[in-house]
């Protein structure tokens, strides 16, 4: 038992909260490299937050060049129990329109390019990533958006593209096919990481844009997808309000909290 400390990775739009007490930057260092940023940490109401500006401050490093070991390593040193993160989405189905949330619950992984875990040669884990979200956090964090004023949808599979280009026509097809949702840059490894770090995560996807299998539909670029983002930061900064009022005021263990008791494989006596 103890208190919460709920780690946000999200664009820097989301820092701006009013009710963030004791805003103070701060520099955390990790022996994997430097992070996206500083993070941000303060209090709302009992809950402290960490937030990382995920492209770092003006969106400046692309989704392959991000250092997802760093952020979320930086994360777990400066304290966080749990970590939130928010991301823009394509959506993948008619019924998720632009200008919702939906809560992601799995993954199809697609990224051929980023290291994605803390482990390798002279220390092997293998962590499950059957269920690969928190689902007291998903919970909560749906209904805070729903408090926000946000249309929620709970539950979706995201597929995660390695950019940094939108998708062909034919693989946005091809992913609907899959029974995928929504469609992002961003989650992967970062989500497989936080389970390694045996923090608790939950995505929040900001649906912006059909990608590009709609008929007759513009097909996806940047500026349709701020312009949605800009008009839900709002409801985004929102949520993190309404998240802070709804934990309850003890965090109990979670079972994420201990995944390497049964991860690690390399004899103890071989361990780097
Ligand atoms: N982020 C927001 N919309 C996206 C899309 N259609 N594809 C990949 N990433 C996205």
């Amino acid at each position: 038992m103890g208190g919460w400390t709920i780690g946000v990775l999200g664009g820097s739009g989301l820092y701006a909260i009013d009710a963030l007490d004791g805003a103070e930057w701060i520099t955390v260092d990790s022996p994997w490299g430097a992070p996206s940023d500083q993070l941000l940490t303060g209090t709302i109401g009992a809950v402290r937050f960490v937030f990382l500006p995920r492209h770092g401050r003006g969106h400046v490093i692309p989704p392959t060049a991000l250092n997802f070991r760093a952020n979320i390593d930086v994360l777990k040193r400066a304290g966080c129990t749990d970590l939130l993160a928010l991301s823009a989405v394509g959506s993948l189905r008619e019924h998720l329109a632009p200008g919702g949330f939906v809560v992601v619950d799995q993954f199809i992984d697609r990224t051929v390019a980023r290291p994605n875990s803390f482990f390798g040669t002279g220390m092997v884990a293998h962590v499950s990533m059957a269920d690969p979200v928190c689902p007291r956090l998903s919970v909560l964090a749906a209904e805070a958006g729903r408090r926000a004023g946000a249309t929620v949808y709970e539950g979706g599979t995201y597929v995660a593209i390695e950019g940094p280009q939108f998708s062909t026509s034919a693989e946005s097809h091809l992913y609907r096919q899959w029974n995928c949702d929504v469609i992002g840059m961003t989650a992967m490894p970062e989500a497989r990481l936080a389970r390694e770090a045996e923090l608790p995560y939950a995505l929040v996807g900001m649906l912006t844009d059909y990608d590009c299998w709609r008929e007759g539909d513009a097909h996806v670029d940047v500026p349709s997808v701020l312009k949605v983002m800009h008009a839900n930061a709002d409801k985004a900064r929102g949520l993190i309000v309404a998240l802070a009022g709804l934990l309850p005021a003890e965090r109990t263990a979670s079972p994420i909290d201990t995944v390497l008791d049964t991860a690690l494989i390399t004899a103890p006596d071989r361990r780097d």
